[in-house]
């Protein structure tokens, strides 16, 4: 096979997991691949910090731009928007195609950093961006692309529902159920992101840029984070028959705009389910997409919504996917945001379901 080199940047919950599953499942991956995929380094900001798995400690250094410069496949598993956002416009326009689990950067730089791909022909794949291991970009940019999405409705962040499950069937004080999500590798480097909103509504905010073909702005989604909740909510909650789960509601809003044309509408709050609701059964750090479009009707996409390993599976998905382009010397992938649709801001619509 031809070799490709693959660089990866960080290995914290996640990309400890992606260097561990490419060096075990080197020649499986490379079978699939139609390459073999060499990994020259892992940029990390301490190489002498514990790690979830052993990694070889020559992999490890604390300079990325070499590594970048060079090597057929970028993976920015590092987090936040700088230097991220650097490096992956860097490794583009190194000839590079990337892949990324970062919502964070693509929800706010996602623009800039599809159109310098398209500029030089290189891809970037993100599945890992939204929702962890549940495979939900490519159906939305692609298996879906024929028809018309109306609405998605879902559980879009793991550590919010792992708190709220374990606050609804435990008792569970939500400071401690946090730092387990910590400890589990579900929560973002600042935890803040989780329980206040934003990782969902960056989610959100991608979700319905590929389902209604246009750019959603973060700064357009509604947002409202867990940490009003308490105890007392729970219980009330429960007695009347409900769970509180944290949602992201995206909608096409038909005939909405004064010229008769649609409009969109994406918010994230936390709402009333009813215990009958199929989203009601969404535990642990698990999360759940309903789609409903025009032809295609109601589908439903469930599993793991955090998690290192779990989360290390999509990302091993897009390396295979980039290998394989790489290697055919195909065209970038479009991202179909020509729509241009408004945005409405409605808020909370309905919050019991
Ligand atoms: P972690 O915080 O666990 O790991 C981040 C890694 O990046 C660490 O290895 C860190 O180095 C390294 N790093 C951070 N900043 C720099 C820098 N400036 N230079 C070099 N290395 C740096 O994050 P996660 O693995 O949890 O998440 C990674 C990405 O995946 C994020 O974008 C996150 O939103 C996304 N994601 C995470 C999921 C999860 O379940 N955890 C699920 C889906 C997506 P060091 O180890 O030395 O500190
Ligand atoms: N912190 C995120 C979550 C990781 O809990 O859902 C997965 O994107």
């Amino acid at each position: 096979y031809r070799r490709l080199r693959v660089a990866l940047l960080g290995a914290g919950a996640v990309g400890s997991q992606v260097a561990d599953l490419l060096r075990k499942h080197g020649p499986e991956l490379a079978d699939r691949a139609g390459a073999t995929l060499e990994l020259v380094g892992i940029a990390v900001r301490d190489v002498d910090a514990d790690r979830d798995v052993e990694l070889p400690r020559e992999l490890l250094t604390t300079d990325a731009e070499p590594l970048i410069v060079g090597s057929d496949i970028v993976i920015e598993l590092m987090g936040g928007i700088e230097p991220a956002r650097s490096y992956l416009l860097q490794a583009i326009n190194s000839g590079a195609d990337v892949v990324t689990a970062n919502k964070a950067l693509l929800a706010t730089h996602g623009p800039e950093i599809f159109d310098a791909a398209d500029q030089v022909g290189a891809s970037v794949y993100y599945e890992a961006a939204a929702a962890g291991a549940i495979p939900i970009i490519r159906p939305l940019r692609d298996s879906l692309a024929g028809d018309r999405v109306q609405r998605i409705m879902g559980i879009v962040n793991g550590t919010t529902n792992y708190i709220l499950d374990r606050m609804d069937s435990e008792g569970a004080d939500f400071a401690d159920v946090l730092a387990d999500a910590q400890r589990l590798g579900y929560a973002e480097a600042d935890p803040t992101a989780d329980v206040e909103g934003f990782d969902a509504a960056q989610k959100a905010a991608i979700l319905a840029s590929l389902a209604f073909h246009t750019t959603v702005p973060l700064g357009a989604v509604h947002r409202e984070g867990i940490t009003a909740i308490d105890k007392a909510m729970m219980d009330a909650a429960r007695h009347a028959g409900y769970v509180i789960k944290l949602l992201a509601v995206c909608e096409r809003l038909t005939g909405e705009t004064e010229t008769g044309g649609d409009a969109i509408s994406v918010r994230v709050y936390p709402a009333l389910i009813s215990r009958s609701h199929p989203l009601a059964s969404v535990h642990g750090a698990n999360n759940a997409v309903f789609v409903q479009a025009e032809a295609a009707g109601n589908l439903m996409f469930y599993g793991a919504g955090a998690g290192g390993v779990q989360t290390a599976s999509a990302v091993l998905g897009d390396v295979v996917s980039a290998a394989r382009r790489h290697i055919a010397g195909g065209v970038g992938v479009g991202e179909s945001t020509r729509a241009n649709l408004p945005i409405v801001e409605i808020g909370r619509v309905t919050t019991r379901y």
